[in-house]
């Protein structure tokens, strides 16, 4: 697994310093609430158990299940929900958790049902990366872990053809294992 990365981006160390300021954020932006979290599965999970337990706060959590990307490391621009059911959402006030915000649409997609079919009260978008590009749509998350260049990368939550997801930090794959799995 380690053998197929071409260099780390982000060590875990680094990683978990932003999550400490990121969580010290989030529990000063929501005093007096008691936020709903929403991880977007699957590659929310790793950022949702790392961060949330640095959260000071009452919190709930939801998890909700799509798919954009369906296995290449390009963005197909499709967001399909796995379920039909939104999670009860009502007057709450969302945190939306994902691992990065590359062209925007999934978490687009996800924050326009979450605001008018489940009646949310806010939500805001969480990412541990952000691709620095021209989106296609104006979407912008209020809390960033890392900018990072427009290149595909894996680890912590991110995966290429459904593995690399459990490496603690995030990389860059060499091409040859690009090519073995594709
Ligand atoms: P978007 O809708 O184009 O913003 O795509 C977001 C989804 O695509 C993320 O939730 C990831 O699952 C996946 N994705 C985008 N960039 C990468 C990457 O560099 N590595 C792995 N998955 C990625
Ligand atoms: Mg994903």
């Amino acid at each position: 697994m380690h053998n197929d990365i071409d260099h780390v981006l982000l060590h875990e160390s680094t990683i978990m310093s932003r999550l400490d300021a990121m969580a010290r954020d989030i529990t000063r932006d929501y005093q007096g609430e008691m936020p709903t979290i929403v991880c977007i599965l699957q590659g929310g999970i790793i950022l949702m158990a790392d961060l949330l337990r640095r959260i000071q706060l009452p919190l709930l959590i939801e998890t909700i299940s799509v798919a954009s990307y369906h296995g290449g490391t390009l963005s197909s621009g499709v967001v399909s929900f796995k379920q039909n059911a939104l999670p009860d959402l009502k007057g709450k006030h969302v945190i939306l958790l994902d691992d990065i915000l590359d062209t925007g649409r999934t978490l687009e997609a996800i924050r326009d049902r979450f605001v008018n079919e489940a009646g949310a009260a806010s939500v805001k978008l969480c990412v541990l990366l952000s691709k620095k590009k021209d989106r296609p749509c104006e979407v912008v998350a209020e809390y960033v872990g890392f900018e990072i260049g427009d290149e595909f990368v894996v680890g912590y939550g991110l995966d290429y053809q459904g593995q690399y997801r459990n490496l603690p930090y995030i990389g860059v794959l060499k091409p040859e294992a690009i090519q073995r799995l594709a």
